[in-house]
């Protein structure tokens, strides 16, 4: 069995002890930190872990997750921290499933305790980080075009650096797997990577959630909360969307980059947290200075080291590593037995513009896999959109990979692409198809035999 032991903190909104915090810090346990059910559950797709804490006041408004422990839709164990503990919810947790109990104030030994009954050890810690390097590192980044290969390398390279990196480009392209792989590929892998939605949360609440508030500082305030950038100490903040952050808080922000140092709302102790920034954008940020809607001086400060993740249409040559990758990945989440794509999908992928990008691909894989006939994959199974026609644009023509390639597969899969193209423009008439192509009308029958290409209303 493999074990990748990262933690899961559910860190819920109404409070958390920021002792529990520091203690796991201090253990060195490589740990992610989501806000919410939903969240943890999007993570837990994607992701494993070895345990998850369940960090919250009390179990009132959880029990769907604690319903979630005892179905075993929930596949780790579950250590549940509260602040405000309870007989009630100690036995209501336990007897859910969960493997501990922590009551508020939380301490080292208990933690050790605890994590030692979940399988966490602080011995396999270590190894977990190895792992957790390999895993969310460059690795689980699928590509091989040389526009990748270039990301890749810009990675490695500024990995261990300070400094800030400025990941762009488009919806969907892979932004946040990079500002992953900087995290887990550096010096700062083994501590926390926080991600912050700037777009998500609104205004009002984004500045507490990234400063954290002291007890009493407005009304709800009814215990101090720490931020994410003191969470983040030793590790990693990604600021996602940070366009769309407001022109107070970009002031607050300027001020945290250069001083690594803020104040809790509501607070006046100066607290120091040691973090690195990676934020990313889809949007022209240089248009949006222009527009004056964000601050020059912090987009200078942002952008040191800028990273384009590339669109997809710009390396299709990635598409069958990615297809491969998706399949197996939708094969095991959804217990299917899917061998693969047909050709023919390929090369209709190979033609798409993927406004969506990677994260199109993706859910398009998701829903053929789930609603498969068959063991392959075929152009039946595709959306409408990318049946209809659309031509494929020569100059978007294989490069040379590094390592090689075989000249024959790239030409007859060329000549295949541009038969196919030629009969889906003339209705699949042949005559006029060969007319177009300029070749015998039986060499086309012949090449079309040799392709297996036959009109999907046909194969219909
Ligand atoms: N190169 C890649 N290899 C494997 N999976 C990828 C790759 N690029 C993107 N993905 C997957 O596509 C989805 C979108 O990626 P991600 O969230 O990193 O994109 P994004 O650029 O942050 O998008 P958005 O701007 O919409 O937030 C994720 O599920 C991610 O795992
Ligand atoms: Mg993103």
């Amino acid at each position: 069995m493999t074990h990748n032991p990262l933690l899961l903190l559910l860190l819920d909104s109404s409070g958390l002890s920021s002792e529990l915090v520091k203690a796991l810090q201090k253990k060195d346990i490589p740990m992610a930190v989501v806000r919410s059910e939903a969240e943890s559950r999007r993570w837990l797709e994607e992701n494993q872990c070895q345990a998850i804490i369940l960090a919250v006041s009390s179990l009132h408004s959880h029990s769907s997750f604690l319903d979630g422990l005892q179905d075993a839709a929930i596949p780790v164990p579950v250590i549940v921290a509260a602040s405000e503990p309870s007989v009630n919810d100690a036995v209501v947790a336990l007897q859910a499933g969960a493997v501990d109990y922590l009551e508020s104030p939380i301490s080292l030994n208990r933690l050790e305790n605890a994590l030692e009954k979940a399988g966490v050890s602080c011995q396999v810690a270590s190894a977990g980080q190895q792992q957790a390097k390999t895993e969310k590192g460059c690795s689980s980044i699928i590509g091989n075009s040389s526009v990748m290969r270039q990301v890749f390398s810009l990675i490695k390279k500024v990995c261990d650096a300070e400094t800030t990196v400025l990941v762009r480009g488009e919806s969907g392209t892979g932004k946040e797997l990079i500002a992953q792989a900087l995290h887990y590929e550096g010096i700062r892998g083994n501590g926390p990577f926080v991600p912050v939605n700037c777009g998500a949360i609104p205004g009002e609440l984004l500045e507490s959630e990234l400063f954290g508030h002291e007890k009493g500082a407005f009304t709800h305030a009814i215990r101090t909360r720490l931020g994410r950038f003191e969470l983040a100490n030793g590790g990693t903040v990604f600021l996602d969307e940070i366009s769309e952050m407001s022109p107070m808080l970009q002031v607050k922000l300027l001020r945290v980059l250069q001083e690594k140092e803020f104040e809790r709302i509501g607070g006046t102790k100066t607290i120091s947290s040691d973090f690195r920034v990676v934020a990313a954008t889809n949007r022209d940020l240089e248009q949006e200075v222009e527009a004056g809607r964000f601050r020059e001086d912090l987009y200078y400060r942002l952008n040191v080291i800028p990273i384009e993740a590339p669109p997809l249409r710009e390396r299709v040559q990635d598409i069958p590593l990615l297809v491969e990758h998706f399949v197996a990945r939708f094969n095991r989440l959804r217990k299917k037995k899917i061998k693969g794509v047909s050709e023919e999908v390929l090369i209709r992928f190979g033609r798409y513009a993927w406004p969506g990008n990677v994260r199109e691909l993706e859910n398009m894989l998701e829903r053929m896999v789930i609603l498969a006939g068959s063991d392959a994959l075929s152009v039946a199974d595709l959306p409408e959109r990318l049946l209809e026609g659309g031509t494929a644009p020569v100059e978007r023509f294989e490069e040379i990979p590094g390592q090689g390639f075989f000249l024959n597969e790239v030409l007859a899969d060329f000549e295949k692409r541009l038969i196919l193209q030629a009969l889906e423009q003339t209705d699949w008439v042949k005559n006029r198809a060969a007319k177009l192509l300029n070749v015998n009308r039986t060499t086309l029958i012949e090449k079309m035999k040799r392709f297996k290409l036959v009109s999907s209303s046909a194969e219909a």
